[in-house]
């Protein structure tokens, strides 16, 4: 795309940000709409982070994606933030208007539209939700299945303190159960999921029996690095519905890019094969 003089501008701003796929798949959507518009990464280290956010306001950008290691410092620095940014308590998408910072985290919508694109007839209500992990992604998921209904969340983490803390936090029907006991947590869930780095490529493998998990249920991974990682893959063979992560980066991306460059994009199989196809 040739810009002009009135050219719209996004980016994502991280450190590093070099492996990030979000100015491919923004790259994408700028084409498939022929949008005067362009979407760059940007690296700011932590301590430049509060100058880097105030240039790029000044400089007429619309707005940025966050990434490791600005999306909670950025709390700070937002003249409002979404619900959903105040109560996961980072956010992952700025949007510069009328001289404000707007601050929203839009990680629970990407992970509830994914699921909902891959497994249609999944409902939040139908059954616990075990989640396996308590770091950041882990926070925003719990509060995207809370607000989609789910009765229950079974939280469980190699470190129980993290999963403590969680469970805390939001109460009632967040609860924190013993990483050895994950997979007797399993036993009458309607959904699992796996926010550890365990199957990314080059970690190790994540070991859970899922014997006990319901015929019904669904599973689904955050890493999409294998895209078909061991537990998908041996929960297909099981008979289970499976998801895999991709489509929660790919969704997640979709209210910045409307806000900046107002059009609704959308996730299909081609952009899914276009995002994938780097290198
Ligand atoms: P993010 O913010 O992306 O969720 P994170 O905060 O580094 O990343 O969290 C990574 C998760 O993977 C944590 O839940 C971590 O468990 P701890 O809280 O005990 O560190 C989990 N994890 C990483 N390696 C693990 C391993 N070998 N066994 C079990 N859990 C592991």
């Amino acid at each position: 795309m040739i810009l002009s003089g009135k050219a719209r501008l996004a980016g994502v701003l991280g450190c590093p940000v070099g492996h990030s796929l979000s100015p491919r798949l923004h790259g994408y959507w700028l084409e498939r709409h022929r949008i005067d518009g362009a979407y760059v990464p940007l690296e700011a280290r932590p301590e430049d982070f509060p100058e880097a956010l105030r240039a790029l306001a000044a400089l007429g950008f619309r707005g940025v994606n966050l990434t490791i290691p600005h999306k909670e410092t950025a709390l700070g620095l937002c003249d409002s933030l979404d619900p959903a940014a105040r109560r996961i308590g980072a956010v992952n998408t700025l949007v510069f208007a009328d001289g404000r910072i707007e601050g929203r985290n839009t990680d629970g919508f990407g992970f509830i539209e994914n699921l909902r694109q891959g497994a249609p007839d999944w409902q939040a209500g139908a059954g616990p939700a075990v989640v396996l992990g308590a770091g950041g992604a882990a926070r925003a998921l719990v509060v995207a299945l809370l607000d989609a209904g789910a009765p229950e969340v079974r939280l469980c983490n190699r470190t129980a303190a993290r999963a403590e803390a969680l469970a805390t936090d939001f109460g009632g029907p967040v609860t924190s159960i013993a990483w050895r006991d994950r997979a007797a947590a399993l036993a009458g869930a309607g959904l699992l999921v796996n926010t550890t780095s365990l199957g990314m490529t080059g970690q190790e493998p994540l070991d859970i029996a899922l014997d006990d998990l319901p015929p019904a249920a669904l599973v689904t991974d955050i890493v999409y690095a294998p895209l078909e990682t061991a537990l998908l893959r041996r929960a297909r063979a099981a008979g289970h519905g499976a998801v895999d992560g991709l489509g929660m980066l790919l969704h997640q991306a979709r209210p910045g890019f409307e806000a900046w460059f107002g059009v609704a994009p959308e996730v299909t199989a081609e952009l899914r094969a276009f995002v994938l196809a780097q290198d």
